[in-house]
């Protein structure tokens, strides 16, 4: 399973970048406006940072728009996953763009039919958002699990299921089970995964008890 950071603080991404478990980073419009960062430059700062897929949405809604700004977004760097929403126009962009050879991740999936439209379109990634449906009291989990059966039956599509809008751990794991090609996590649920009381108190016993004994590895 790939591990990607939803978030556009470049001190979030160099932090997790150093443990050496991050295979890729997605901003989205809004995870940009809380950076504060101009757009452009802060996609090359973190494509400098990680070479796995950096996803950059587009930001208009119009198919010549958003052909235009992709152009200027997938220069950026090879590593660039143009991201798209998922309508009729952004997957028109997302169709050409992958025949072109570009990585495209399409965003805004809520259901598997738009899944099946996103793989037809060549889409590298299709982003459903599971924390989104859970607010809405429908199962976001159980999206994913449908789009997974569905891409099975098709060994044609190549296109990964990147599970997004995470909210807890539980989602990764649950996503793991099914057996998701990728995550993309707030830094904070990322972290979380450390996390067990268990190994908290039994650290503690093992230095405590080391202490006692008075030697030193070094
Ligand atoms: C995915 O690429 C999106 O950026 C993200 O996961 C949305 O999550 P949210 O529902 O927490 O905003």
């Amino acid at each position: 399973m790939k591990f990607f950071v939803d978030t556009a603080d470049i001190n979030e991404i160099k932090d997790l970048a150093s443990t050496g478990l991050l295979d890729g980073v997605t901003t989205n419009p809004s995870l940009i406006a809380k950076s504060g960062r101009e757009f452009l430059p802060l996609i090359k700062e973190i494509c400098d940072v990680v070479s796995g897929p950096v996803s950059a949405e587009v930001a208009s809604t119009d198919y010549e728009t958003m052909r235009k700004e992709a152009e200027v977004l997938r220069k950026i760097a090879d590593h660039v996953a143009v991201k798209v929403p998922l309508t009729q126009d952004g997957l028109r962009v997302c169709k050409e763009l992958s025949d072109d050879g570009t990585m495209v991740n399409v965003t805004l999936c809520f259901s598997a039919g738009q899944a099946i439209l996103a793989a037809k379109a060549g889409a590298s990634f299709i982003s459903p958002f599971v924390g989104r449906l859970d607010d809405l009291c429908q199962s976001g989990l159980e999206l994913i699990s449908d789009i997974l059966r569905v891409y099975d039956n098709y060994p044609e599509f190549d296109t990964e299921v990147l599970v997004a809008s995470i909210r807890s751990p539980m989602h990764i794991i649950e996503a793991a089970k099914m057996g998701a090609d990728v995550i993309t996590s707030p830094p904070k649920v990322i972290k979380q995964l450390y996390n067990h009381p268990l190994t908290d108190s039994g650290l503690a016993a093992f230095v405590d008890d080391w202490a006692k004994t008075g030697q030193s590895i070094l």
